[in-house]
């Protein structure tokens, strides 16, 4: 088994040029973890001076358009954000799924798109409580995998991030059995579509890391690195998880 831990970073809609600081700090902490892969993807505003800024660190989207070009006022595309200094982006988070109405074939589509133009791809998945509470987690986040793998997926440039809705921002998280679980669902899954390649594939868990929790959600079975919000916006808070997954 090749596959390195991969701790990255989700700004949302937080972050200005004066938060740049933070991403040189978590690039210095970064050096002095050398197992660990560390990615922060920011807003669309801040790629090219984040990435000019600090080109030691692998600066990503946190969303592209399926299309290369056209009207889709608003929207940019893998080619454009790799032109702005991305290496990777986020595709399917549940607050683009929720807000913005994405579904799998969406989410797929996009994830196409970037491995088009050589980039990579974190591709999201999570179910929400009241599917939880219905027992219908495992069916809901597989069929998601399922919907969203993009064509040719490898360990190479495809990561998955399992992401419980109700595990965002809430403070709350799974325990760490239902997290082996979910995520040996979702490598089973990955098994039965690329065969052997499922194994080079990462799959992230994300939702309410911290630096208290990290060292426990990173070493679960199948945990290959956490993909992180509130807690990546400062140095202070995120390089204690990177150093977590080391
Ligand atoms: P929090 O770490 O703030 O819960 O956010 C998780 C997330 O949505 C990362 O994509």
């Amino acid at each position: 088994m090749t596959r390195r831990k991969l701790v990255a970073g989700n700004w949302k809609m937080n972050g200005s040029r004066a938060a740049l600081s933070e991403l040189s700090a978590i690039a210095d902490a970064a050096a002095g973890h050398a197992g660990v892969d560390v990615a922060v993807a920011v807003p669309a505003t801040l790629i090219a001076p984040a990435a000019e800024a600090v080109p030691a660190l692998s600066i990503g989207a946190e969303d592209v358009h399926a299309a290369d070009q056209g009207a889709h006022t608003g929207c940019v595309s893998a080619a454009m954000v790799k032109e702005a200094g991305a290496r990777f982006s986020i595709v399917g988070h549940s607050e683009r799924r929720a807000d913005q109405g994405e579904r799998d074939a969406d989410v797929k589509a996009k994830a196409e798109a970037l491995h088009r133009h050589g980039l990579h791809a974190i591709v999201c998945v999570g179910e929400t409580l009241d599917e939880r509470e219905a027992g219908r987690a495992e069916a809901v986040v597989t069929a998601q995998v399922a919907g969203s793998l993009p064509q040719g997926a490898s360990g190479e440039w495809c990561a998955i991030a399992y992401e419980p809705v109700w595990a965002i921002g809430t403070g709350r998280t799974p325990t760490a059995d239902d997290v082996a679980t979910m995520h040996g669902a979702i490598r089973a899954k990955l098994t039965a579509m690329v065969g052997a390649e499922a194994a080079e594939i990462r799959i992230l868990y994300g939702g309410s890391v911290t630096p208290d929790n990290a060292r426990e959600l990173l070493h679960v079975a199948d945990v290959d690195g956490a993909l992180v919000g509130g807690a990546s916006l400062t140095a202070a808070k995120f390089v204690p998880i990177i150093a977590a997954a080391d």
